[in-house]
């Protein structure tokens, strides 16, 4: 009952070819290769600069995206426990530009949120980002400059932080999934931030691809452990994921440990979550399966799995796989700064007035400046508005989310994790865990809560990125 609930709501947790083609692009991912090895020393270069990325097949048009070093996922960052970010950030766009570190409880000045923790980088200019993340775990980066034009051109990559002594597996992959809206020729529709877009579900594609490829193929052999890291980089769209008869065991959720647990049901990840699965391939050798989501009402195979004809072992590992508990200071709700947030808005919604810039307006008049969200009847449409939480450093604050409208919200955080206690009165999981981008459901209401211990002015928004441009946000300041 608990894990059907988690994995209904948990959905909540917001929480990710056979062609040769692609082969190498998996490697790139894997924990073997070169690139893994990050130093504290090392600078990492990335540029955002157009590119052209093979998204709909080796053989058809490539789509001109926008990425860090030109591809998608960008520049793959990968550091040990107790390393640090040190990363130079080039501008080869021709739009100011910013990246945020999503999850990472880093010092505000490196959040990467241009117009509140720094400015945004300028054509043909730089920034450095340099922090140590306090956790292992899995984490993305992205822009936060109009992010929902240039996540969705493609200006994201993963960010993984192994631990000291990780459970033992045959291959460490990240799976970035990601939802284009292309046209025939391959190209991106241009037609970001639309009115539609902003009063419904968000951007949804329809090219639903895994590293930026759409239809891939995942070679496997029976008998191999996998660790598998899902990020979801969609602007909007959120995933249920069936892996066939396999049994994936989830042992991290948003980048943080979970008591590990088996599923069967869908695996949902909200836009900008994440699931850590222990993946045992016990498939036949030569077979074939589909990673097949369907948290909308149409099915679809998002990558096929094959199986190479030579197994690697006859049984599946059984060493231990759970992470070390997370490090994050437990919230003490007898003494916690209560707020109830109601998010309304949207088509559907029945918000009939918010207070726009300080000022009670009908939703017609704030919609025909491009704004159809609210929290608490506030329109978040400025990085300087009066902040929703204002706490000093170190209290306890305790939330309960209701989301009002028609649509699923994934709300992000920044600087700090969040356990999540109840959705609609129930625990999600036999233990809270922790979260930092939660799906929040229509008609749904979840209870989270944090110590505010990071200093500074933070982003809470729907991580629904045409949400977010229409309204759907608010500071929490740490003082
Ligand atoms: Cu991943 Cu404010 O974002
Ligand atoms: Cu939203």
């Amino acid at each position: 009952m608990n894990r059907r609930l988690f994995l209904q709501h948990s959905a909540l947790t917001a929480a990710s070819a056979v062609s040769a083609f692609s082969l190498p692009r998996q490697s790139l991912f894997a924990k073997e290769t070169k690139f893994a090895k990050q130093t504290n020393a090392s600078v990492i270069d990335m540029t955002a600069k157009p590119g052209r990325v093979k998204i709909v097949g080796p053989d058809l048009a490539a789509t001109e995206v926008w990425g860090f070093n030109g591809q998608v996922p960008g520049v793959p960052i990968r550091i040990k426990a107790g390393e640090s970010v040190n990363a130079v950030v080039g501008n080869a766009l021709h739009v100011p530009t910013a990246v945020h570190w999503h999850g990472i409880r880093l010092p505000n000045a490196m959040d990467g949120v241009a117009g509140l923790t720094q400015a945004a980088i300028q054509p043909g200019e730089s920034f450095h980002y340099q922090f140590t993340p306090p956790d292992a775990g899995t984490f993305w980066y992205h822009s936060h400059v109009n992010a929902y034009e240039q996540v969705g051109r493609g200006l994201y990559g993963p960010l993984i932080i192994e631990e000291e002594s990780p459970p033992v597996v045959d291959r460490d992959i990240v799976w970035m999934i990601d939802d284009w809206r292309l046209r025939k020729d391959a190209s991106i529709v241009n037609d970001f931030g639309s009115g539609h877009d902003k009063s419904h579900t968000g951007r949804i594609g329809n090219v639903p691809t895994v590293n930026g490829r759409y239809r891939d193929i995942f070679k496997a052999r029976s008998g191999e452990r996998i660790r598998l890291r899902l990020i979801n980089a969609s602007n909007a769209r959120n995933f249920a994921l069936t892996f066939g008869k396999l049994s994936p065991s989830v042992i991290a959720i948003d980048g943080q440990a979970v008591k590990p647990f088996s599923v069967t049901e869908p695996i949902v990840i909200g836009a900008a979550g994440r699931v850590d699965l222990i993946l045992d391939m016990t498939g036949e050798p030569g077979s074939m399966m589909s990673v097949v989501d369907n948290f909308y009402r149409e099915p679809f195979n998002l990558i096929k799995i094959v199986y190479e004809k030579e197994p690697l072992r006859d049984s599946a590992l059984s060493s231990p796989i759970a992470l070390a508990a997370p490090t994050i200071p437990e919230p003490d709700l007898s003494n916690a700064l209560a707020l109830e947030v109601n998010i309304a808005g949207g088509a559907m919604g029945g918000l009939r007035q918010a207070k726009f810039n300080g000022e009670w307006m009908g939703l017609r008049e704030i919609a025909q400046q491009g704004y159809v969200w609210a929290i608490n009847d506030v329109v978040g449409n400025k990085l300087d508005m009066p902040p929703l939480i204002d706490t000093q450093r170190g209290r306890s604050v305790h939330l309960t989310i209701h989301n009002e409208t028609a649509f699923p919200h994934p709300m992000h955080l920044h600087g700090h994790h969040m356990k999540l206690l109840s959705v609609d009165g129930q625990q999600p999981l036999p233990e809270p865990h922790w979260v930092d981008s939660p799906l929040v459901m229509p008609r749904q209401s979840v209870e989270l809560a944090f110590v505010a211990d990071n200093p500074g002015k933070w982003l809470f928004h729907c991580h629904a990125l045409e949400h977010h441009a229409a309204g759907l946000g608010a500071l929490v300041q740490v003082t």
